[in-house]
């Protein structure tokens, strides 16, 4: 059998402290740590556990050529190197492996950076009800952060004494001005309206269609209306539509060149509400909005370019932050609420449109829709352009 080791993998020490009865009885802190050590690999699903044997060997058996297993034996120990087989981190060429292998040469192929496919892999979350979880800690308003953490850092920085300041005129304000102080993240969906078709429409076209194209030197760019890393636009829109008049509720990708829908799934209504409360890890003001955008980006176009690039990952996650925010100033200037979150399920995202996160990655989930009439979720409107004193929707 030939086997490589894996394109990447990082090994991380780790340390777990656990309560101890015995240490307090002996006059110490309670607290009994445990040293381990953790191999984290893109292409595997989970974490694992490895020993020095283990990383000593992956240190030595190179990721690019193929080796002979049984000659490896010679240098290494064979429950060692049957382990790292069985565990996923070596390759093999044999048959039984095969699904293990396909995966690992997907994440080679795509030039990823190492640790930031480390870092996209297993940032990844799975079944988190978010807000339920910062309750659990004692952390879910400004007033019990402050409680259990103390103030937080300055809001701004200061470089220079106040004297030293040199004193900046305003915007002097306009219209662009006003839909600025009105963008605000919406919490407070109407739960029952329908989306008209053509504003639905002119939101995707504003934030995801392509406004025009270029064809040269074999590729095609896009232009649309938010900047990309290399004008690449890696990034693709993949719906929730849940209530949008004229076109069924269910999953559905956006053909960005076409400006055209292309339906993916109908899961029953219940089956889809479900879906959309996992997607934003149960953030339930989000998951009510008529329409749900996942931000996911096609590494292979954006690493073709940028190959195996300190920066690359980063700059994709950027993008993401300027389509979200042309989402957002395009449906306050349609006077809808609009919303973007970092808190999602990238698992169960996944699943249900059927991307592989080593390809396709879910980087946030966005959503528009008409505002409910009064506020019950918070929102931040210190500026008071969205809600009255009372709670109710100002409108214009
Ligand atoms: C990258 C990013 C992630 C966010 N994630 C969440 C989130 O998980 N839940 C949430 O309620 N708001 C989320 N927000 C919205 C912020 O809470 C919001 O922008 C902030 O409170 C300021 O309010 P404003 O957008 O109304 O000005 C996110 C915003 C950004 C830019």
């Amino acid at each position: 059998m030939l086997v490589r080791r894996c394109a990447i993998v990082l090994v991380e020490p780790r340390e777990h402290l656990a309560f101890d009865p015995q240490s307090l009885a002996d006059g110490a802190d309670g607290l009994r740590a445990t040293l381990s050590l953790v191999a984290l690999a893109p292409h595997l699903d989970d974490e694992v556990p490895v020993d020095t044997d283990d990383v000593a060997a992956l240190a030595q058996i190179a990721p690019g050529a193929w080796s002979d297993l049984a000659g490896l034996y010679a240098r290494h120990a064979r429950a060692t190197l049957d382990g790292l087989v069985e565990k996923g981190l070596l390759i093999s060429d044999a048959a039984a492996h095969a699904a293990v292998r396909a995966r690992d040469e997907a994440v080679r192929d795509l030039n990823w950076r190492g640790l930031s496919a480390v870092a996209h892999h297993f940032g990844r979350w799975s079944g988190v009800r978010s807000g339920e979880e910062a309750q659990r800690a004692g952390v879910s308003s400004l007033a019990d952060l402050t409680a259990r953490l103390g103030p937080p850092p300055p809001a701004v920085r200061e470089c220079a004494a106040p004297g030293a300041r040199i004193a900046l005129e305003r915007a002097p304000g306009g219209a662009f001005d006003d839909l600025l102080r009105r963008r605000a993240t919406c919490r407070n969906f109407d739960a029952q309206a329908l989306l008209p078709a053509a504003t639905f429409a002119t939101m995707l076209d504003r934030v995801f269609g392509a406004q025009a194209t270029v064809d040269a030197a074999g590729a095609t760019i896009l232009k649309r209306n938010s900047p990309s890393g290399g004008a690449l636009h890696p990034t693709e829109a993949y719906l929730i539509v849940q209530r949008v008049d004229g076109i069924a509720p269910g999953l559905y990708h956006y053909h960005a060149l076409n400006h055209a829908l292309e339906p993916l799934r109908s899961p029953d209504p219940s089956a889809l509400a479900e879906l959309a409360s996992r997607s934003v890890a149960a953030q339930d003001y989000f998951a009510n909005a008529p329409v749900l955008v996942a931000l996911v980006t096609r590494f292979a176009r954006t690493f073709w370019k940028y190959r195996n690039h300190a920066k690359a990952y980063r700059v994709v996650a950027l993008d993401a932050g300027h389509l979200s925010q042309t989402l957002y100033l395009s449906a306050t200037d349609l006077r809808l609420g609009a919303f973007v979150t970092g808190a999602i399920n990238e698992v169960e995202i996944e699943a249900a449109f059927g991307l592989d996160p080593r390809t396709d990655g879910v980087l946030a989930i966005c959503g528009f829709g008409a505002r409910a009439a009064s506020r019950t979720a918070v929102e931040l409107d210190p500026l008071g352009r969205v809600w009255d004193a009372a709670g109710n929707l100002v409108r214009e």
